[in-house]
């Protein structure tokens, strides 16, 4: 294989990738970004790969999740926090079911740019570029807003950087007590629908904390009570932004990290092998994930997985099955089957958003809450089956009471779509299905873990 650089991927092949108007201002934009500080550390960067490495051994769960995509006009502080309140909700219901910790990564603090089916979008007559993600150009259907514009690459960071910022103030600074998260999760039990099906684990829950604190195992006097962590992770799509926020170790070593986020993962529709975007992740020292969908060969997978983790390091690499509820059980387990007899070090996770997107008769594009919950258990189904580990999920969800999935246990229908419909790309998870998918697996997860 040639040598790496930061800048290698530029001679490859590229799909996804704005067509901007001039490219003297793109260049502009990448020295400034380069000039800006690092959203992450290399250190934590490595504590995340460490704690990946424990989910691929089936010692730790990884929950991935957040917006599809990031908005500049959706950003508000109560929003970061109700997405991170809901993903340390749900991490307790697993961590309690699992018997094992929870990695917390969100898809946040720079998930903005969105690989779209089609160059162009037609309305009417009128052909437009697509919308590609608030860091490309406006979702408004105009020609000025649909003209990507360079100066949103700055936008978007400086969007990113206050997420972040707010972000570790939440998980050092109280708002994580276990006691705090554990009294929220009580609520939404009391006021479910589902009440009786969730209450059975929510008094167990409680007994083990009263217990605890009886023993003296307090937030007082520890600091895991106290306090979490919360990773970060998007797409790495556009790679001008992410080679500028690239950066050399500071310890001498010669190793690359991507500090725009602890992890990145390539969509199913960027993985080509001799493509831009796996060319510059395998030279990132990141934990990277790869979105695994239908059309996805177990030859191919081998050497995907080769080229990004040569040295086949546990830790490293999440491929994140998105197959469909219907195809999950079919499409799944002989890639599962190559790669354990192939002996890599994998860790498998399950999105079970990106396959099951349909179309309401009303136009709106919707996910069905019992299509999300069989493409999970088909997962967790095929990894008994196989022997292996079912290491993590990876939703698309708010902390927002939005109607954009359809079911869960207060049945939003087809016809409730429009009441509050913000997805700036895919349909989302609410808080209330979210956690509620939290408890449906939780029986599944203990399962698992305990074979
Ligand atoms: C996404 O995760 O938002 C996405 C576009 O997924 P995929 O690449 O799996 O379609
Ligand atoms: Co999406």
């Amino acid at each position: 294989m040639t040598s790496w650089t930061p800048d290698s991927w530029r001679s490859k092949p590229i799909l996804q990738q704005p067509n901007y108007p001039e490219l003297s201002k793109v260049a502009d934009v990448e020295a400034m970004l380069a000039n800006r500080p690092p959203l992450v550390f290399a250190g934590e960067v490595r504590s995340l790969r460490k704690q990946l490495a424990e989910a691929t051994e089936g010692r730790a769960f990884l929950l991935q999740g957040g917006d599809c995509a990031e908005s500049f006009a959706e950003f508000h502080p109560d929003k970061i926090r109700d997405t991170f309140k809901v993903m340390l909700q749900m991490a307790v219901v697993l961590t309690y079911a699992g018997g094992c910790p929870v990695v917390k990564v969100g898809r946040m603090a720079g998930q903005f740019a969105k690989p779209r089916s089609a160059d162009t979008e037609t309305i009417d007559g009128q052909e437009l570029p697509s919308y590609r993600g608030d860091i490309v150009n406006d979702i408004a259907f105009e020609e000025q807003a649909r003209e990507p514009d360079p100066t949103r690459l700055l936008d978007a960071y400086n969007q990113a950087v206050a997420t972040q910022n707010l972000l570790r103030a939440f998980a050092q600074g109280g708002l994580a007590d276990l006691h705090q998260v554990h009294k929220w999760n009580l609520d939404f039990v009391a006021q479910s629908p589902l009440r009786d099906k969730y209450q059975h684990l929510s008094e167990q829950l409680d007994q083990t904390l009263t217990f605890m604190d009886a023993c003296g195992i307090s937030s007082v006097n520890t600091p895991q009570i106290r306090e979490t962590n919360l990773y970060t992770s998007h797409e790495a799509l556009l790679l001008n932004y992410e080679q500028a926020l690239t950066r050399e170790d500071s310890i001498g070593n010669g190793n690359w990290y991507d500090c725009s986020a602890h992890m990145l993962w390539i969509g199913d529709r960027t993985r080509q092998l001799d493509g831009a975007h796996i060319e510059f992740l395998r030279g990132v020292r990141n934990p990277v994930g790869v979105k695994v969908g239908p059309t996805m060969d177990s030859d191919e997978l081998i050497k995907l997985i080769d080229i990004l983790n040569p040295n086949n390091e546990p830790g490293r690499l999440n491929l994140i099955s998105r197959m469909g509820a219907e195809k999950v059980t079919e499409l799944l387990p002989p890639l599962v089957r190559k790669v354990a007899a192939e002996g890599r070090n994998v860790l498998w996770s399950c999105d079970p958003m990106h396959g099951n997107t349909i179309k309401a008769s009303s136009g709106y594009k919707t996910r069905a809450v019992d299509s999300i919950l069989q493409e999970m258990k088909g997962f967790f189904e095929v990894h008994k089956t196989e022997g292996t580990i079912a290491g993590g999920v990876h939703f698309e969800m708010t902390g927002q009471n939005v109607t954009e999935c359809i079911g869960g246990a207060y049945q939003i229908t087809e016809a409730n779509l429009g009441d509050r419909y913000h997805t700036h790309c895919d349909p989302r998870l609410n808080a209330d299905q979210s956690l509620e998918l939290a408890f449906l697996i939780a029986d599944t997860l203990k399962a698992a873990r305990q074979r």
